[in-house]
């Protein structure tokens, strides 16, 4: 397979979106991790983005937010009057104290998220990209489920499952990233140019980097 979908991802080196484990993610996922998969200061770096780009419950009016690829912490600061949870692990989302809607839904097998047409104000989608073999289906998903002028915040570290990972983002590095994330986001079709920074001090703990962007209306 040198692409999940043909011109979608042409220029991207073949086998870039392979995994080294290609069993259902249903397998690795089935046991529930109930660990922190950063460190304290870029989990608060993630808290105080959702606060910066108004999408948590800190900012004026109701907000719907969806958190895909989740687990048990989301890392709202404030966590948002609604807040959807979709991942793999049914336990892991039961034991996040911020959700109000729980998916368990593998965007590998079918990359449509299972919610209407602009239905949330916000997606988040936290250390997790790297796991998708399909992502221009699903940010361009997200995209969808986005309400006009909605937030997408795609953060990443430096930190993953190695197995679970796809080959390019193994074989790139955290600036290479930034660029990657940032052209999928681009080819999903719904969004304005995309931002990409870093949001914790260089060279200490983990990093964190954020790709936002605006739906377009
Ligand atoms: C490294 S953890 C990050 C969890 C959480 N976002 C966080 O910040 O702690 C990766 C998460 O991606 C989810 N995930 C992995 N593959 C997935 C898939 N195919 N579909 C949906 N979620 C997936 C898993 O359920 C897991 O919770």
């Amino acid at each position: 397979m040198t692409s999940p979908d043909g011109d979608r991802y042409a220029g991207f080196p073949p086998g870039f979106f392979e995994r080294a484990d290609d069993l259902p993610d249903a397998v690795f996922y089935a046991p529930p991790r109930l660990v922190t998969h950063i460190d304290d200061a870029a989990i608060a770096a993630v808290g105080r983005l959702y606060a910066a780009l108004g999408i948590d419950g800190s900012a004026p009016g109701p907000r719907r937010v969806l958190d895909l690829m989740s687990s048990w912490v989301s890392h709202f600061a404030t966590p948002p009057a609604e807040l959807v949870v979709l991942g793999m692990n049914a336990d892991e989302l039961a034991a996040n104290p911020a959700a109000t809607e729980r998916l368990v839904h593998d965007l590998n097998a079918d990359p449509r998220i299972p919610l209407p047409d602009a239905d949330v104000d916000a997606v988040v989608c936290c250390v997790s990209i790297d796991y998708l073999t399909r992502p221009i289906e699903v940010l361009a998903d997200a995209g969808r489920v986005l309400r006009p002028g909605g937030t997408l915040a795609v953060t990443y570290s430096n930190r993953c499952f190695p197995t679970k990972a796809v080959r390019g983002w193994l074989a790139t590095d955290d600036e290479q990233h930034g660029v990657v994330v940032a052209e999928l986001v681009r080819r999903a079709g719904a969004f304005g140019e995309p931002r990409v920074e870093l949001r914790t001090p260089p060279g200490v703990g983990d990093p964190l980097y954020a790709v936002t962007a605006t739906r377009l209306g």
